[in-house]
């Protein structure tokens, strides 16, 4: 297993580029199921979480070509709708071939995804939300069976915001005969991506950007080309990662106004900002203010850079406290910061950082994808070398994450392990 070691202390500079959204990816992905035809997908991300949905969808029988961030793939010989436990355990995202494999072939057998280290990640909302379209669903020896020749639609109010669920049945509904009303959606700027997709494809989708989605089913959908949005997580990544150090830094090819959260925390925390459409330049911080956090679904602080953000507050002028709503167990960076240490005590799910003057390199473990970004981001600001192992974990979300970060004077090294 590769581990990275990070010789901390240094400041960053000049332009650091982002990739596409890796979650705009997956459901894309697996929404082209919902027509026969040749895609081109571009500015997709080379993660492995992307490779292992281009390896279902080969499975499923896609032919597929992902060079250059380009997929092009043609599902015309899409003719199984089983995705095996092997596949699914390996990435929790695979359930959203549910609902495209249901509306293709009025039948779907999913491997239930189990959880993973930020804590047991149900599907409940998806299930509920296939029923109600008219499906027959049941859980068995560990995989979803969802049976429906003719989905009807339906009105769906989600207990609970959920992205997943809320991408998962969108792809169902689009096909469905008859109009569904759905209430309480996630508006993730990769669900609004998903649905603007869908409607390229030809479905008819109101509501766009709100959490009430409107889908009226048509019979037939088409392949279409298409670029993916960049990942905002990444992008608020790199601007923590200049705001830890002390730097001036410029992030690129991104959406700034898919973070307006973060941007609002970092100003609470002295960082000053400059915003264009497509690109953020943070100018150096000397003094980190402590800032409190609640995680909260779009366009709140997103749950994706809560421990991103608790890498910078460890450095804080005082106390803050992180509150995450979403994912009550994410918090298994929180020890791995401690021995660099910081110093975080925890009151059930609500993080106490006391800021610290400095942090000190030492061996630490990745554990989930933002923990292992946020041991990255501490490591750059910690006095003398960190070593990251299993980085295996940041592999399937940051697309070469030490490249970029060398091209701004970073001082990190992979060691193939
Ligand atoms: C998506 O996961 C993202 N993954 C996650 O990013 C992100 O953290 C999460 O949304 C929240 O923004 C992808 O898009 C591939 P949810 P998802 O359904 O869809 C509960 C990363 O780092 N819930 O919005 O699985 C759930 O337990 C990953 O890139 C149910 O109770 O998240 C959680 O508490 C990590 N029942 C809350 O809803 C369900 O059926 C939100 O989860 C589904 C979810």
């Amino acid at each position: 297993m590769d581990s990275f070691v990070i010789k901390g202390g240094k400041t960053l500079k000049g332009q650091i580029s982002v990739s596409g959204a890796k979650n705009a990816t997956l459901p894309i992905l697996a929404a082209t199921m919902l027509a026969d035809g040749a895609f081109r997908l571009t500015n997709v991300p080379y993660l492995n979480d992307i490779k292992m949905m281009v390896f279902i969808l080969r499975y499923l029988g896609a032919k597929i070509d992902f060079y250059d961030n380009t997929i092009e793939i043609d599902t015309a010989g899409i003719n199984s709708w089983e995705a095996p436990y092997e596949m699914v355990s390996k990435m929790r995202a695979s359930i959203n071939v549910l609902g495209p494999l249901l509306a293709r072939f009025g039948e779907a057998k999913v491997s239930l995804p189990g959880g993973c280290a930020i804590g047991p990640r149900p599907v409940d909302l998806h299930l509920k939300a296939m029923a109600a379209l008219g499906a027959t669903v049941s859980v068995e020896h560990g995989y979803v069976l969802a049976r429906g020749k003719h989905l009807k639609g339906a009105e769906i109010t989600f207990e609970k915001v959920s992205v997943g669920a809320t991408e998962n049945v969108l792809c169902a509904a689009v096909l469905a005969k008859g109009t569904t009303l759905l209430h309480n959606c996630a508006k993730e700027p990769e669900v609004t991506s998903l649905v603007d997709f869908l409607i390229a494809m030809g479905a008819d989708i109101q509501g766009c950007g709100t959490s009430d989605l409107v889908v009226t089913g048509v019979t037939k959908l088409h392949a279409v080309d298409y670029p993916m949005i960049p990942d905002r997580i990444e992008a608020g990544t790199f601007l923590i990662a200049g705001a830890i150090t002390g730097s001036a830094l410029t992030v690129t090819d991104c959406h700034p106004s898919h973070l307006t959260s973060l941007l609002e925390h970092l100003r609470q925390a002295g960082c000053t900002i400059d915003v264009e459409p497509d690109s953020m330049h943070i100018h150096p911080l000397h003094r980190i203010l402590p800032v409190d956090v609640i995680t909260r679904p779009y366009p709140e602080f997103p749950t994706d850079l809560q421990a991103q953000f608790m890498a910078l507050m460890t450095l804080a002028q005082g106390t803050s406290r992180i509150e995450e709503t979403i994912f009550p167990d994410r918090f298994m960076h929180v020890a791995e910061l401690n021995r660099l240490d910081a110093s975080i005590g925890m009151d059930k799910h609500i993080a106490i950082i006391d800021g610290v003057q400095q942090l000190s390199g030492a061996q630490v473990m990745a554990t989930d994808l933002r923990a292992s970004a946020a041991l990255v981001l501490a490591g750059l600001a910690a006095r003398g070398g960190t070593t990251i192992s299993r980085i295996y974990h940041i592999d399937r979300g940051y697309d070469r994450i030490e490249r970029k970060l060398q091209l701004v004077g970073a001082d990190i090294r992979r060691i193939k392990g």
